[in-house]
Formats: C-alpha cells, sequence, structure tokens
C-alpha cells in the first residue's frame, strides 16, 4: 500500500516561511511524522516538494500505474491557478486529499477558490501539520474498509 505526498511551490521554506501563518515546523518534520505514521500501519510512503508545476504533474502521472493508491496534495499556491494539476489528477483514478495548512477560507479571496477541490475526495485546511496526519489516517482507514 502506497501513498504519494506532494508538497507545492515555496512549501521548502516551512519553518521559515510566515511561521504566523504556516506554523514553525518545517517540512522535514512534517514528512518525518507521516513516514512514522506510514511505517506502523505498513504502508509505504514517497514525499515529493517541487516549485515546478510539471515536475508536480510528472509525479502524478507516475502514481498512475505504480501501484499508488492515494495523493495527499497540498498544491500551494497552484491550488488557485493550476488547472494543469486538476487534469493530472483527473487522471490518476485513486484517492485524492488536499491539504492546507492554513485555513484559506479565511484568508484574501483569491485563495477561497480552488482547482484541485473540483476532484478531491476530501479538503482540509487550517488544521496546520495535523492536516498531512488527518488526511493520511482517512486514507489508511479508507483502505481497511475497502
Ligand atoms: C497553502 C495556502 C495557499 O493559499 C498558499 O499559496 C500556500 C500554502 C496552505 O498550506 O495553507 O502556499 O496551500
Amino acid at each position: 500500500n502506497k501513498v504519494l505526498i506532494l508538497h507545492g511551490p515555496n512549501l521548502n521554506l516551512l519553518g521559515t516561511r510566515q511561521p504566523e501563518i504556516y506554523g514553525s515546523e518545517t517540512l522535514n518534520d512534517i514528512n518525518n511524522a507521516l513516514y512514522e505514521k506510514a511505517a506502523v500501519n505498513g504502508w509505504d510512503i514517497k514525499a515529493l516538494q517541487s516549485n515546478h508545476e510539471g515536475v508536480l504533474i510528472d509525479a502524478i502521472h507516475a502514481a498512475r500505474d505504480d501501484g499508488t493508491a492515494a495523493i495527499v496534495i497540498n498544491p500551494a499556491a497552484y491550488t488557485h491557478t493550476s488547472v494543469a494539476i486538476l487534469d493530472a489528477l483527473n487522471a490518476f483514478e485513486g484517492k485524492v486529499i488536499e491539504v492546507h495548512l492554513s485555513n484559506v477560507h479565511k484568508r484574501e479571496s483569491f485563495r477561497h477558490h480552488s482547482y484541485v477541490s473540483l476532484r478531491a475526495d476530501g479538503v482540509i485546511a487550517g488544521l496546520g501539520s495535523q492536516g498531512y496526519l488527518a488526511a493520511l489516517d482517512a486514507v489508511i482507514r479508507a483502505a481497511e474498509r475497502a
């Protein structure tokens, strides 16, 4: 059982990037917590961060036929702009969970619309790094029920 965790642009700066909005944990902290939770449950995780839209799209394509059961994605600013990431996710048949550290609905209006939400099976916003763990938990539980 395999999950792909995708982090979009600027999330490599977590920890020092607007910590009042995004928290003080680094991306490594978040990925480590996910690896740990996955391992305990016998799941494999691949985590990837990119500042480049096409790299994220290529990773989604690769997930179509390598046995990936689900994608947990924080598309960051591409959430609000990327029809291309939406199209790639539409070509992926597993579960998709969209995660945002901040509550995007409490922020500027341009953050209220998400292209990715048109595809996502679930959306989590505003729970900080806990949101990723909740997303992984949902993926694992759904697979157990299936
Ligand atoms: C974000 C919210 C986006 O609006 C923003 O562009 C980000 C991060 C979040 O995790 O809260 O880069 O996806």
